[in-house]
């Protein structure tokens, strides 16, 4: 039943700053919804993903790309953000180093009106097609991140989860060894308390939604 942290008022960014760290990962949907997939999985006897956070900030990037726009993720009117974009957008907006790029197994992408928790985004969103489970059990899979964003401050709420092949520890590095907050939204792995320092300023934008748009698409690609 989680709000979403975005809609915390000022008082309570306030509180959240003297939260420790433990919490600052229990606060942010995107490591939770980490979290939940890792359990998914390891309950279905595969392994536990390293949670990148570089890999996570060029989801969180990935959704941006939407603008917003819910019913551009499925149906008639979809669109996907080109290949190229991660070379040439999402990457160095992330800091992430371009020859780090390494192969993603799957996208999963999935947009609401309603914000709920990361379970039900699993479980009602996300995971509802055939497709979806068969790239979250790809053998191949070693690690993955997740992006969670609202637009306009509020609905509609994004979900992101790239899967990969590429080793931990040198794909998706991140310059300097430190994730780039690219606000708003949350992404996984970087130790983020999400809510903490989300910029209002950037949200005064409307974007046209179909009000109980419930849209989610699977693929897989190569990089
Ligand atoms: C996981 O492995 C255990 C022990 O081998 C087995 O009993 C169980 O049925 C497996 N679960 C799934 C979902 O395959
Ligand atoms: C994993 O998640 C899928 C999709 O929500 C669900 O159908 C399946 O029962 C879950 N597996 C376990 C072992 O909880
Ligand atoms: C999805 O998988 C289940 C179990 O393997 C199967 O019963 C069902 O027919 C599949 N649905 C589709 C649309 O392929
Ligand atoms: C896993 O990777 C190998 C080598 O790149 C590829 O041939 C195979 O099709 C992949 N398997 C799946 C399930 O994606
Ligand atoms: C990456 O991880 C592997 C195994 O976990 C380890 O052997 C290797 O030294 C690590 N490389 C770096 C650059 O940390």
């Amino acid at each position: 039943m989680a709000m979403p942290l975005w809609f915390l008022s000022a008082s309570l960014l306030f509180l959240s700053a003297s939260a420790d760290t433990q919490k600052k990962v229990a606060d942010n949907p995107a490591d939770e919804l980490v979290v939940v997939l890792n359990n998914n999985r390891t309950a279905e006897n595969a392994s536990a993903l390293y949670n990148n956070p570089g890999l996570a900030c060029i989801a969180l990037q990935y959704i941006k790309a939407f603008q917003g726009d819910c019913g551009a993720i499925g149906g008639p009117n979809a669109k996907k953000p080109a290949d190229s974009e991660f070379v040439e957008t999402f990457a160095p907006n992330c800091g992430v180093q371009v020859s780090t790029l390494s192969p993603i197994t799957g996208r999963l992408l999935g947009c609401e009106t309603k914000y709920v928790n990361a379970q039900k985004a699993f479980s009602e969103i996300l995971m509802t097609k055939n497709e979806s489970l068969d790239l979250l059990y790809n053998k191949n899979n070693t690690e993955v991140g997740a992006g969670v964003s609202g637009t306009d401050g509020g609905s509609p709420y994004f979900w992101c989860v790239l899967l990969s092949s590429g080793k931990p520890n040198s794909s998706f590095v991140l310059e300097g060894g430190v994730a780039k907050l690219t606000r708003p939204g949350c992404f996984s792995g970087a130790n983020d308390e999400c809510s903490g320092t989300y910029d209002w300023s950037q949200t005064r934008r409307l974007w046209p939604y179909a009000t109980g748009a419930l849209i989610a698409i699977a693929y897989a690609f190569g990089l």
